[in-house]
Parts: structure tokens; sequence; C-alpha cells
């Protein structure tokens, strides 16, 4: 099966191609290198020792869209091209939008003339806002998103809600992500941001790293076991399994509409993943505790009974591989 990756040089993007190609799927990809580099393509081949298609592109160009679909006769499409730093989607709305929604209508047009209608799309656990109750299910509450970015995805997915309502040909996983860490155990694929990192994970890397100084905790007053903030992280490479999965279910069931949460239902603190970084790594993190960071929640973890049963998928990656992976990746960038 021949399937399009939009944003497939990116950090989920990637490790998707890696395990599309073993599990036998053709690969095009579709990446206007905003946020990734060329130079992923030839490592996911490295990696799989298999050849993938790279268009250079954007998303919201439907000439281009008709053009890979017609010529490389697509027959899925898993989207994953987004802009996703959620601080400055506050400062750029339009150009989230524009990017995380227009051109998701581009493509489901492009899909829809095409008549190829098996989607698996890119969400986040943002879409729940600040949860109810945790873990969360994916019948819960959804929507108080607080930037853009989590709006972007919220909007998403009710375009995908509508469209199957218009049309129950459409076969469509809205996979809804927890918190993504770790890497490729090559060290040759990972995400390495620009900059000062916004998210936990690479920040605790360049921290053990001596690339920055100290680790801001933001708040140990939440009502959670030790009062910092509580999350589902999951290994990018059991995350990009969750895909391969999706698409089976898309094979199997050829209609229908299905909305997965992908974590591993396990809640862990700020403070655990410093412990258990430095245990697997046999570094130091210095970190100091600082105030809570405006629009965090105390605790987001996931029920995953659901993927369990209907897609017979769950997460078989720990923490320490998570932490492990993480910091490999940094350390063999520079050799890479
Ligand atoms: P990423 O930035 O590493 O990858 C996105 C890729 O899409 C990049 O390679 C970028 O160059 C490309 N891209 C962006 N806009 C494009 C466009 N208009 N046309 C073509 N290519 C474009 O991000 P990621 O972490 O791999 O995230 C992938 C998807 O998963 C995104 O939709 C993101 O919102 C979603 N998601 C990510 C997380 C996370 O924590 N990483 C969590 C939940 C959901
Ligand atoms: C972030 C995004 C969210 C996205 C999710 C998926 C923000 C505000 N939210 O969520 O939209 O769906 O990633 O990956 O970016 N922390 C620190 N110090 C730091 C960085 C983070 O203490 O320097 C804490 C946070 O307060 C939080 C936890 O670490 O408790 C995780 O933070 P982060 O990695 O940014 O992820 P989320 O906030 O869960």
């Amino acid at each position: 099966m021949r399937i399009l990756v939009t944003g497939g040089l990116g950090y989920i993007g990637s490790h998707t191609c890696v395990e599309l190609l073993k599990n036998g799927y053709e690969v095009v990809v579709l990446d206007n290198l905003s946020n990734s580099k060329e130079e992923v393509k030839e490592k996911i081949e490295k990696i799989t020792k298999k050849p993938i298609k790279f268009y250079f592109g954007d998303m919201i160009n439907e000439q281009l869209l008709d053009k890979i679909f017609e010529l490389e006769k697509i027959e899925a499409v898993i989207d994953f091209a987004a802009y996703k730093a959620v601080g400055e989607s506050v400062t750029k709305p339009i150009e989230y939008y524009t990017n995380n929604v227009s051109t998701v209508l581009v493509l489901l047009k492009v899909m829809k003339k095409q008549k190829i209608k098996k989607l698996v799309f890119s969400s986040s656990a943002t879409v729940y806002g600040d949860p109810e109750r945790v873990p969360i299910k994916e019948t819960d509450k959804i929507g108080g998103t607080t930037n853009p970015y989590g709006t972007s995805k919220l909007f998403v997915e009710q375009i995908l809600k509508d469209l199957y309502k218009s049309d129950y040909s459409w076969d469509i996983a809205i996979l809804r992500y927890f918190n993504p860490i770790g890497a490729d155990k090559s060290g040759l694929l990972g995400e390495d941001p620009n900059g000062i990192p916004a998210n936990l994970m690479p920040y605790i890397v360049k921290v053990a790293n001596k690339e920055l100084e100290c680790l801001s905790v933001f708040g140990n007053d939440y009502p959670t076991k030790d009062g910092t903030g509580v999350r589902d992280y999951i290994h990018v490479v059991d995350l990009a399994k969750g895909h391969i999965k999706a698409l089976e279910k898309l094979e199997k069931e050829q209609q229908g509409l299905y909305i997965y949460n992908l974590g591993t239902g396990k809640g862990y603190s700020v403070l655990d993943i410093i412990n258990a970084f430095e245990k697997a790594n046999n570094v130091k993190v210095n970190y100091k505790i600082a105030g809570r960071r405006p629009g965090d929640i105390a605790e987001c973890y996931a029920d995953v009974t659901k993927a369990k049963q209907e897609l017979k998928w769950k997460a078989e990656l720990g923490i320490e591989d998570m932490c492990k992976d993480s910091y490999n990746y940094i350390l063999k960038r520079k050799n890479n």
C-alpha cells in the first residue's frame, strides 16, 4: 500500500516512516522543511535500507497535491504537517490557523477529488483542555483550549467529523497523542528544536549536555503527588507503531471515523522525569523550582483501553528507554 506522509521528515513523521517501511508499506513524503531537514530522508533510508520518495513543497499547494496523487498512486494519507509551538501560536494565530487548518482543507479537497478517502490525522491531548478527570477517555469532553495551536486541532477534528457525516465512505482515524519523547535507537532520528526548547524533555537533554544551565520546574504546588505537573509521556517509536495499527484498522473497516488516545496510560511528574533521566543516563540535571507556566494544567494522562481493544496496540517502551533514547540522540547528533 502506498502512503502519502505529509510532514514526514519531522519528529513523529520520520519515526512513522521507519515503521511504515518496516511493515512493507511504500512511502511518499511531502514536506516543506519548515521544521525539518532534507537529510532526514537519507537517515530513514539508512535505518530501513528502503527508499522513500520525497516531494519538497507545501500542503497548501493544491496542484502539487494533485500531481502527487496522480503520479504516485497514493492509497492513504497520514497527515503530520502542521506547526506545533504553543507559545508561538499565541503570537502568530493567522499563520497557525492557515498552516494547521487551511492546509487540511486543501488536502481533503484533493483526496475527495482523487477518491482516496483513508486518512490518519495527528491530533493532540490538548483538545481535552483542562480535563475533567484522569485518566482521560476519548468520550470525555473536548474544548476549552487556551491557544491557537490547540484550537486548530479542535477545529480540524470538527471538520473531519462534519466531513464524515456528509459522506460515510470516508475512513478516518484521529489520533490524540499525549507527550511524545524519545528517539530511534540508532540515534539518527530525534527531536532537536532550535533555540530554547519549550517542552520538558528537549530542555532536560540540553541541561544534561551542558548546553543550558538549569531547568526551571514550572510549579510545585499542583494537586499532584509531588506538586509538579503530571503527564503521559510516550516513546515516539511506540507512537509511530500506533499509526500502523490505525492504518490496519482503516484497511479492515473500509469506512468509519475513529478516535484514539495514544499514550501509555501512566502519569509521571516533572520530578519523576528528572529522576528517571538522571538514573537512566547517569548524569546530573540541574533544576530549580519556578512559578507555574500560564495555561498549564496539573494532570493529563490517557485511558488507553480503546486503542488496546480496537487497535490491538499498546505502548511497550518505558520511561527508562524514553530517557536513554532522548539523550542518545543528542550525544550522537554531532557524529551523524
Ligand atoms: P514537527 O514539526 O517535527 O513535524 C512537522 C513536519 O511538518 C515538519 O517536518 C515540517 O517541516 C512539516 N510541515 C509543516 N507545515 C507544513 C506544510 N504546510 N506543508 C508541508 N510540510 C509541512 O512536529 P511533530 O512533533 O513531528 O508533530 C507532527 C504532528 O503531530 C503535528 O501535526 C503536531 O501538531 C502533532 N502533535 C505533536 C505533538 C508533539 O508533542 N510533538 C503532540 C501532539 C500532536
Ligand atoms: C505540550 C503542549 C501541548 C501538546 C503537548 C504534547 C505547551 C504549553 N503545551 O504540553 O499543547 O499537546 O506538549 O507534547 O507547550 N515543564 C517544566 N519546565 C520546562 C518545560 C516543561 O517544568 O522547562 C513542565 C510543564 O509545566 C509540564 C510538563 O513539564 O508540567 C510537560 O511540559 P511540556 O513538555 O511542555 O508538555 P505539555 O505542557 O504537557
